[in-house]
């Protein structure tokens, strides 16, 4: 084993300084972070994933308006007191699993730059120490293992780690796509380049990069002097692939449940899927689910071009 390979990972970064523009008027006034799932904020799914990996200090890259985030994983002392006086202990459970499940610290990013900016933002809380990073648009189901498997992978050979998953060549323009080639280990591959949501026909693969990385430390020097990318932007993609050209990136495959809330229509296909999963809710809401899809064939059967409620 490598020196470098026997800091343990301790950090995760969580960048959130993003404007949200896809949701609004919702995010208007509401860090897209904060809209639920279910009944958890998207970005608590996030912070308790990390927490479960055994990271146990969270730095959110935040921006202007997000002072809700910080709330959130704040203590709510009056808020607990009156559901202590009820005693509304589910509750009050509730409200203070999220700020029980880490130290939560906040760094604000100032001109949001890019994704790679923001990852820059966290160097002096991270030093010189291996970390993760999670964006909290991609959600992976809580009975998956995908990040400790990439810190294994990182405490096994050094060097960075990034989720691949396998998607229809035709949606490969929405990701970093990577170069692979066969790695050591079962379901790991050698990452031997890297680009930033190329074009199905410019795509050197079908393996995206989802919303988790392990990084070595050595990635903030690189993105030190990375120039603006893809949209104008200090792509986080641009500087792992220096290190993938030195050889330095494996790629953890997953093929498990991930949910993406990064847009309307998978935000709300999120909802309804977890919502079916939960034990408290699920049951109930499966049934009325059912009958509520045989109506949408109904509705479709006899009026094709319109939604449910069109005249
Ligand atoms: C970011 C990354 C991209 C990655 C994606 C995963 O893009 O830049 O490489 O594939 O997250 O969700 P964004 O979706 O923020 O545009």
């Amino acid at each position: 084993m490598t020196p470098h390979t026997t800091k343990t990972v301790r950090k995760a970064v969580v960048p959130a300084a993003g404007l949200g523009t896809r949701f609004l008027p919702a995010t208007k006034a509401t860090p897209k972070e904060m809209l639920p799932v279910v009944d958890k904020p998207a970005i608590q799914y996030v912070v308790e994933e990390a927490s479960a990996a055994g990271l146990d200090d969270v730095l959110m890259v935040t921006g202007r308006h997000k002072r809700a985030i910080e709330d959130h994983f704040d203590q709510a002392s009056e808020l607990e007191r009156a559901l202590e006086a009820k005693g509304d202990l589910a509750r009050l459970d509730a409200v203070r699993s999220a700020s029980a499940l880490a130290r939560i610290h906040h760094i604000r990013q100032g001109d949001p730059l890019g994704l790679g900016h923001a990852v820059l933002c966290a160097r002096s809380h991270v030093g010189d120490e291996p970390f993760a990073v999670l964006l909290g648009d991609d959600l992976i189901d809580e009975r998956e293992t995908l990040l400790k498997d990439m810190l294994d992978v990182r405490t096994r050979h050094g060097g960075s780690v990034i989720a691949l998953m396998e998607v229809d060549p035709a949606q490969i323009h929405l990701y970093g796509c990577a170069a692979v080639a066969p790695g050591e280990q079962d379901g790991v591959v050698r990452v031997t380049g890297l680009v930033e949501k190329p074009a199905a026909d410019a795509a050197p693969s079908n393996y995206a990069v989802i919303g988790r990385y392990v990084l070595d430390p050595q990635v903030f020097d690189v993105l030190e002097r990375t120039e603006p990318g893809r949209g104008g932007e200090i792509q986080l993609t641009d500087a792992i692939e220096e290190l993938a050209a030195k050889g330095e990136v494996r790629g953890v495959v997953f093929r498990g449940r991930r949910y993406d809330t990064g847009d309307k229509a998978d935000y709300l296909r999120t909802v309804v899927r977890l919502a079916c999963d939960r034990p408290d809710l699920g049951p109930e809401f499966r049934t009325w689910l059912k009958e509520f899809v045989s109506t949408l064939d109904l509705d479709l059967d006899l009026n094709p071009e319109g939604g449910r409620f069109a005249a």
